[in-house]
């Protein structure tokens, strides 16, 4: 479904942020996928199978960039063994969109047919499963207990956030503050563990460890906001996943929200009848569409992510001038833009 014409987004409100980031980080991105391939050269096969399809289908590999070039923004060496740690992001990362996949029935990820559709539903669960054990060893390879602490927080955090939106399905009155917690929780929270241990690890003092983690939380929640708003107006071939499907799963996003408010009473009433249908018909999505672009929701989203985005730009000043932290400053202005 193409709602883009009528979601009220205007392309001509993004800033420009250096459209070559991801390719300066290409090199980087080759040397983390170079660890992910040798650390999943020593697993059994059986999960190599589902983890190679995952792996090969692509990826930004947001999560552990941040933590490499958190690292090197703290003036410390990217060592093969910091390359590991940074690769357990991605273990984590792929490990919640194997569960994520099947507690929202999606059927596209990166392009590809979902992992569970490919090898069956149960397959998917344990190489789940399997990775994060594997993020755990990672972690704890470090040899450091707040390394290790902060890690066995962030992923009891993180599937804590996906059972309490799954309780908040069809909850057409889901709050702004409430949306935050869970996008904190879900995806946030991974990227602000990331960033923390790359302070962590580099012995960082408290003022620079906070503005560390605090980046990555303001990254985290931007980047979540623009997934879902890229849900009511990404084109699904580049995207490589459903755009129109946090609807159907009864996903209440910012957009909804932040329309919602704007709304007179009775369209808010409308717009609340229709999203909490246990089924959307192509029309009902329209109409959602219409109404989300009359209360100005993706305009609006998009404005808390810029500030979110700014915010997180904002906490690198408390680090040294470095080639890392502009690619940091760069990579926090990609989440505004990306279509994928
Ligand atoms: C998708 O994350 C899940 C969200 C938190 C929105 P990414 O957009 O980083 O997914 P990949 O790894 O690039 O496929
Ligand atoms: C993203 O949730 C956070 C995860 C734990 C994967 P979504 O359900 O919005 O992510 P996508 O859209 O499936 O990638
Ligand atoms: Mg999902
Ligand atoms: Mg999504």
């Amino acid at each position: 479904m193409d709602i883009s014409a009528i979601a009220g987004y205007n392309d001509k409100d993004m800033d420009s942020p250096r459209p070559d980031i991801l390719a300066d980080l290409a090199p980087l991105v080759a040397r983390i996928n170079a660890a992910i391939a040798r650390l999943m050269a020593r697993d059994d096969e059986i999960v190599a199978k589902v983890g190679d399809y995952c792996f090969d289908a692509g990826g930004k590999r947001i999560r552990p960039l941040l933590f490499c070039l958190m690292t090197q923004a703290l003036l410390q060496p990217l060592t093969e063994s910091r390359l590991e740690t940074g690769a357990s992001f991605e273990f984590l990362h792929m490990a919640t969109l194997l569960h994520d996949d099947i507690v929202d029935a999606a059927t596209l990820r990166r392009g590809r047919a979902a992992a569970h559709l490919v090898y069956g539903a149960p397959e998917a669960v344990l190489a789940g499963d399997y990775l994060l054990a594997k993020a755990s060893l990672l972690g704890a390879a470090t040899d450091n207990l707040e390394c290790v602490k902060t890690m066995a927080g962030l992923v009891s955090t993180l599937s804590l956030g996906e059972l309490v939106q799954l309780g908040a399905r069809r909850q057409v009155e889901l709050t702004e503050a409430d949306y935050f917690q869970i996008i904190y929780r879900k995806t946030a929270v991974l990227m602000e563990g990331a960033t923390r241990i790359a302070a962590v690890l580099a012995g960082a003092d408290g003022p620079t460890l906070a503005a560390a983690a605090h980046y990555g939380r303001q990254f985290g929640l931007a980047f979540q906001i623009m997934d879902d708003i890229l849900d009511y107006h990404g084109d699904q071939t580049t995207f490589g996943k459903p755009v129109g499907h946090d609807l159907d799963d009864g996903k209440i996003t910012l957009p909804f929200i932040l329309a919602r408010e704007a709304l007179d009473a009775p369209k808010r009433r409308r717009l609340g009848g229709l999203a909490g249908q246990d089924r959307l018909s192509p029309a009902d999505h329209l109409a959602i569409g219409q109404l989300v672009a009359e209360g100005q929701g993706v305009n609006r989203a998009r404005l808390k992510a810029d500030e979110l985005v700014r915010a997180a730009q904002t906490a690198l000043t408390a680090l040294p001038p470095s080639a890392a932290r502009d690619q940091l400053t760069a990579l926090a202005a990609f989440t505004l833009s990306r279509d994928h």
